[in-house]
């Protein structure tokens, strides 16, 4: 039985059909099913290689390779918190620790009820806005400790729900062309 949604099989289908290769949608194919169950479950992977005929090592090794893709689950709100230079000389360090202290877990961890992930990582090339966050891949900044406060508090009152889709959604507007379309 498919684990992908028969939306998502038929997306799928979709994103391999704009490639010469059918590999050279592993990437795609893989936002694909994080954006349905909000991480990459071995089930999704190894549908993901059937797909694109290669092995569900294949898939993995590529996944593991990059940070954006979670191999376990994440919150509905994964906050990444820049602490590379710019953020970092803005007062990164304590945001971060506000942000562990405010949501109860350290970075890399999941608060109990699933709803935050608190990350710390590199540069998301946002510096103008220094020290920022990323949620969901939307960018937040510049944030202090009250910024970043009123910020979880319109996350948990769903008011930016416009914005900030669930974890895995990256775009609205879905590619229909291939690259030498
Ligand atoms: S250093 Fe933080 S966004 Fe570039």
């Amino acid at each position: 039985m498919p684990h992908l949604s028969s939306e998502s099989l038929t997306r799928a289908r979709e994103i391999v059909d704009l490639y010469p290769q059918r590999r050279s949608a592993l990437i795609p194919l893989c936002h694909l099913a994080q954006e349905q169950d909000g991480w990459l479950r071995p089930e999704a992977i190894e549908e993901i290689a059937g797909l694109l005929d290669v092995t569900p090592a294949e898939v993995l090794g590529t996944a593991s390779f990059y940070e954006m893709f979670k191999l376990e689950p994440a919150g509905r709100y994964v906050i990444s918190v820049c602490t590379n230079v710019a953020c970092m000389l803005a007062g990164a360090y304590d945001l971060l620790a506000h942000a562990e202290e405010r949501l109860g877990v350290r970075a890399g961890g999941t608060t109990p009820d699933g709803r935050f992930t608190i990350e710390d990582v590199e540069c998301v090339a946002h510096c103008d806005h220094a020290p920022c966050v990323q949620v969901n891949s939307r960018y937040f900044g510049p944030l202090d400790a009250g910024g970043f406060d009123r910020l979880v508090d319109s996350l948990e009152r769903g008011e930016l729900e416009g914005d900030v889709p669930p974890h895995g959604t990256l775009v609205r507007v879905r590619r229909t062309k291939g690259l030498m379309a």
